[in-house]
């Protein structure tokens, strides 16, 4: 069984090379649990209370993806990123060699890794976890029916949107070329594509969608948005649908990413962030080498969409 096992599903790992594997877990505060809890569920994420906080999880995953804890402030606490088991000495060497200072893990982390600062001063975790960014291009899900079938539901029955994972995150950063700098030499992550010093995407060497993490230029760190990886377009739809219906109609969408190519619908969130129903993100395997390039902003923003939100890229986490 093992054996094949082995055979369907490969061991998702560039030999030979360092890096983390996976974004494991963010963590943020707000100063409404409740109000957390109401948008991520209606939102189709499955939400946990534990230890005073709140627990995301998609349906039918184990992994938790992130946190959110009770705070005066909408704030990016920290960022763990996965590795392997045996990765993590040569993590701790190379963070000795590159001089940088580890320091103790956030209060109410739950920690087996190692912690630092990036450039912008967030907390960092390079902990071992199982792999859960994606070992192969998430499915895409395009449902027709019969000659003769009804497609779609009526409204009033609309399916519940379930996203399967966390895609990413997009962070805002005071430097661009600092945060490729560090997350590549660090963390072993490669720059995908990026638009100047605005914009930068980054995967993981082990098999990763086209980023797990992104960068976006502003005057201080923060969160910007999640996205959620769900099946089809279909679902983007429904799941904008659904969150307008219970109050969250403010947002971004639909529309196509040039960069990564997802498919996309933003819904902002009580805090003036957002979290993204995403779909069909381009995919670099083990071994391949994507061919980043530098994009004129104009070009490289989305191919389709209505015109984004004039405070869409604001970062409401450096407002006085
Ligand atoms: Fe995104």
């Amino acid at each position: 069984m093992t054996q094949i096992r082995h055979l369907v599903r490969p061991m998702q790992r560039r030999p030979g090379e360092l890096g983390v594997h996976s974004l494991d877990r963010f963590n943020f505060s707000v100063p409404d649990l409740a109000q957390a809890q109401k948008f991520y569920s209606s939102f189709g994420l499955e939400v946990k209370e534990q230890g005073g906080g709140l627990e995301i999880y998609t349906s039918g995953h184990p992994h938790c993806w992130g946190s959110v804890v009770e705070g005066s402030r909408k704030k990016l606490r920290y960022i763990s990123f996965g590795a392997f088991e045996d990765d993590l000495p040569r993590f701790r060497a190379r963070v000795d060699q590159l001089r940088i200072t580890r320091i103790d893990p956030p209060v109410g982390a739950h920690s087996n890794g190692i912690w630092l600062r990036d450039p912008d001063g967030t907390p960092i975790e390079i902990r071992v976890a199982e792999k859960s960014s994606p070992n192969e291009k998430s499915s895409f899900e395009n449902l027709s029916t019969a000659p003769g079938v009804q497609s779609a539901p009526s409204s009033s029955k609309k399916p519940i949107v379930r996203p399967r994972r966390l895609a990413h995150m997009l962070v805002f950063t005071r430097d661009i070329p600092q945060a490729i700098k560090f997350y590549g030499e660090v963390l072993g992550l490669r720059l995908s594509d990026r638009s100047g010093d605005m914009i930068a995407f980054m995967h993981g060497i082990h098999g990763s969608d086209h980023h797990m993490i992104a960068f976006v230029k502003s005057e201080a760190p923060g969160l910007h948005h999640l996205s959620w990886d769900v099946p089809s377009i279909n679902d983007i739809g429904m799941g904008a649908m659904i969150m307008a219906d219970k109050g969250f109609s403010a947002g971004w969408g639909l529309g196509r990413h040039v960069l990564g190519s997802n498919y996309f619908h933003y819904v902002r969130d009580p805090w003036g962030s957002y979290a993204e129903y995403s779909s069909d993100i381009d995919y670099i395997p083990v071994g391949h080498e994507w061919p980043n390039g530098d994009h004129p902003p104009e070009d490289s923003f989305y191919v389709w969409g209505p015109v984004p939100p004039r405070d869409f890229a604001f970062n409401y986490e450096a407002a006085p």
